[in-house]
């Protein structure tokens, strides 16, 4: 993928940030995925007055991908105003391991910082549908 199209993903990422529906935290998040398509999805943060329900925006660019047919993500950009750049959250790391393994992961923040990282990094020794492919294939 070209540079101009990596600060496409990033750019898409910092002003999916600005919708972010995070009253309870303050903490906006927002995200992009590049899909094979050549298209670009994004997500924030949306939370929920019952906590538990609150949704990543990571989960919500990748779920509007999968809604509309998209199949293949190339790249995934996550953009928060921390210092220290954020990370996907571990559901999100499970969801990225199960649907956009092969997507090149961004972190970035407002002052410009970013860093590259590998899902297979994030979450080593993922469990995911071969196991479940195991165990059918064994069972009596
Ligand atoms: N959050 C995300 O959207 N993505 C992350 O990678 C980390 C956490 C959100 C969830 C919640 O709305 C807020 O940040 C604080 O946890």
């Amino acid at each position: 993928m070209s540079e101009v199209e990596q600060e496409e993903v990033i750019a898409a990422a910092l002003a999916a940030r600005e919708q972010s529906v995070a009253p309870f935290s303050n903490f906006l998040v927002g995200a992009a995925v590049r899909t094979d398509t050549g298209k670009i999805f994004t997500g924030c943060n949306i939370e929920s007055a019952s906590y538990g329900l609150t949704v990543c925006a990571e989960r919500v660019a990748i779920w509007k991908a999968l809604s509309e047919g998209e199949r293949n993500f190339t790249n995934l950009a996550v953009a928060a105003d921390t210092q220290t750049l954020t990370p996907p959250c571990g559901t999100c790391r499970q969801i990225i391991w199960e649907f956009a393994k092969h997507a090149d992961i961004v972190m970035v923040n407002l002052h410009g910082d970013r860093e590259g990282v590998h899902i297979e990094n994030l979450l080593p020794r993922a469990f995911d549908a071969r196991f479940l492919k195991e165990f059918n294939a064994h069972k009596k």
